[in-house]
């Protein structure tokens, strides 16, 4: 669909975002985010340096301006033991090798939307993650009243966790932000139906491996054979929550 804020057709393609983006990458976050970024993060940005971006370009572009971003997004990796969202994940995901790809700006500027830019980009984190193999999901915050980008998660089936309260500190005000995240590899929760009957099958399966044992060697020891006592119980919701201050002064760096 073609934004008719645009007066011309647009020709959108998607490249990593470079050093030479480094003043209109300012610029589109001083317009579209209530948050002011510091100088490190766009250097961090441009530059490659522990974050991941793609940048969106319409080729069609006339005056010069056919490199120029109309579209962003930038994440980075973090952790999964260390993230907020650890109790969420498969039970596996305290592993020290298991990561998520946490999206930290994402923006298109208003004459290009509704045009698919900001799914485009979503799906190349996605694939991006996807493509890691320690990777379990791509997760992110938006403040309660974004509505177009909590339609745009939604759409993308992202899946939303929870309501923190005043996550972020905006002009001495507090917000309530939502945290949406993607599964990808497995990641999901064991809560999930699926991975619930998964973890019961097994469950029973080593429970009869267990009393079979036991009978055999309870009829070897002449006894009558009792069903074991459950000594380990399947903690469906971990108690690992990392208890990050939610209400603390956002760093900057989130999703708005
Ligand atoms: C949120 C934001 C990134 C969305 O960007 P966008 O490029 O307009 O998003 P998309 O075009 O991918 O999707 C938005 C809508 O366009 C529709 N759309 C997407 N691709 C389409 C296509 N090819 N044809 C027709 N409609 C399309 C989507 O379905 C959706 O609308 P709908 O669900 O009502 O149908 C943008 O509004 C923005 O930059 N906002 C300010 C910054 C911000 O809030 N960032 C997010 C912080 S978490």
């Amino acid at each position: 669909m073609v934004n008719p804020k645009l007066s011309h057709h647009p020709s959108i393609c998607y490249r990593p975002i470079r050093p030479s983006d480094l003043e209109i990458l300012q610029r589109i976050h001083g317009d579209l985010f209530p948050i002011r970024y510091e100088f490190d993060f766009f250097q961090n940005v441009v530059n490659g340096r522990e974050i991941v971006s793609w940048a969106a370009v319409d080729r069609s572009r006339p005056n010069g301006q056919s490199d120029e971003l109309v579209g962003f997004v930038t994440a980075r990796i973090v952790l999964a033991r260390e993230s907020e969202i650890v109790d969420m994940l498969r039970y596996d995901s305290l592993k020290s090798d298991q990561t998520l790809v946490y999206i930290l700006t994402l923006g298109v500027v208003e004459s290009y939307r509704n045009c698919g830019i900001a799914s485009s980009l979503i799906r190349k984190v996605i694939k991006y993650a996807s493509s890691i193999p320690t990777c379990r999901a791509v997760y992110l915050h938006v403040i309660y009243y974004n509505n177009p980008a909590i339609h745009l998660y939604e759409k993308m089936s992202f899946q939303c966790l929870r309501r923190l309260q005043g996550f972020y500190l905006i002009n001495s005000r507090h917000y309530d932000s939502y945290l949406f995240v993607y599964y990808v590899n497995g990641g999901a929760s064991p809560c999930s139906p699926l991975a619930l009957v998964t973890i019961m099958v097994d469950y029973m399966r080593t429970g009869f491996k267990t009393v079979a044992a036991k009978i055999c060697k309870n009829e070897e020891d002449g006894k009558v054979p009792k069903w074991p006592k459950c000594k380990e119980t399947i903690s469906l919701v971990s108690t690992t929550q990392n208890n990050r201050n939610l209400t603390a002064e956002c760093s900057g760096h989130e999703c708005v």
